[in-house]
């Protein structure tokens, strides 16, 4: 049984070394494709893989075509956008992510976000406290509850909007449910996004929503830029000079929004919410157990396609 690491982005060699201690324990072989640069490259990696663990990873019809003794595909995060499901439905393979691993990761990042735009990012210059501040929690899943946990140490007043978690679910944690997205912004001084991209997300994030936010607002977003409406959050932030921008997704026009909003825009370089060991170790074990869970005893907890 041959299980394949394909990673544009790789895991922390701790985690990698983890994931091999798992995968041979089970009497399996694993290969390693990082920080590949053409898919060409990943098209004959996956050859004569029977299980493969992804990240950000596109696995589109041709990888499945290319990939003739795959059974399993395992993203090792959250979002599985990247993968076409129902390819791999055709193609009889299975998809699992495995949801809650990297969660505080990105939650840490966003709260790191807000620190440094709120502190005029780090420029010397008088800034403004998170303290007392209303957040806004656009989906209130397993990033959602990790950014209300730390939240709640810096003092923040927390609200959340999900259409999908119950109102109950998310009061418990002493976080003010919301019943509308366009409530949720109406309140919040800051939003954390942290919705999937589904074809009725994508390009959501728009500006008729965001104008209702009070002055002096941000919005972090660490889930993916396909739910923004970049054009118009560009005519937004033309519109509103208070109006702050934090991404880890670099948005396609980067350039335009690098040029026309100096010090109220940031994005990373490459998404690095869920780049932590503990993150890598936690998302890319919990892969290699549910690879191994899959051939030894059919378990398919966590598939995410039909
Ligand atoms: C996820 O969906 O789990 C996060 O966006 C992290 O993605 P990454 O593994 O590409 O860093």
């Amino acid at each position: 049984m041959k299980v394949l690491i394909a990673t544009d982005k790789p895991f922390a060699k701790v985690a990698v070394d983890g994931i091999r201690k798992e995968i041979e324990a089970a009497g399996y072989e694993l290969a390693l494709l990082e920080k590949y640069t053409e898919k060409a490259q990943l098209l004959d990696a996956v050859k004569d893989a029977n299980a493969i663990i992804i990240r950000s990873d596109i696995i589109d019809a041709q990888v499945l075509d290319a990939a003739k003794e795959l059974k399993i595909v395992v993203r090792a995060g959250a979002g599985y956008d990247n993968v076409d499901l129902e390819a791999a439905t055709a193609h009889g393979v299975c998809v699992m992510n495995t949801p809650g691993q990297n969660s505080n990761a990105v939650a840490e990042l966003a709260l790191g976000m807000m620190v440094y735009a709120a502190r005029n990012f780090f420029n010397g210059t008088s800034g403004t406290e998170l303290m007392g501040k209303k957040l806004g929690i656009h989906a209130y899943g397993n990033v959602g509850r990790n950014v209300a946990r730390i939240a709640k140490g810096f003092g923040m007043e927390i609200y959340a909007y999900d259409a999908f978690c119950p109102a109950d679910v998310i009061e418990k944690d002493g976080v003010k449910a919301l019943t509308s997205a366009d409530e949720l912004y109406q309140t919040c001084d800051v939003v954390s996004l942290h919705i999937p991209a589904t074809p009725e997300t994508k390009k959501s994030i728009n500006y008729a929503l965001l104008k209702q936010m009070p002055k002096g607002a941000m919005l972090v977003n660490t889930a993916r830029k396909e739910v923004i409406n970049e054009d118009e959050l560009i005519k937004l932030m033309e519109d509103r000079p208070d109006f702050k921008y934090l991404t880890d997704i670099m948005p396609a026009a980067n350039d335009k929004f690098t040029e026309l909003f100096a010090g109220r825009y940031f994005s990373t370089p490459k998404k690095m919410g869920a780049q932590t060991a503990e993150a890598n170790i936690n998302a890319g074990i919990a892969a290699a157990t549910q690879i191994v869970g899959f051939f030894k005893d059919g378990c398919e907890k966590f598939r995410v396609n039909k």
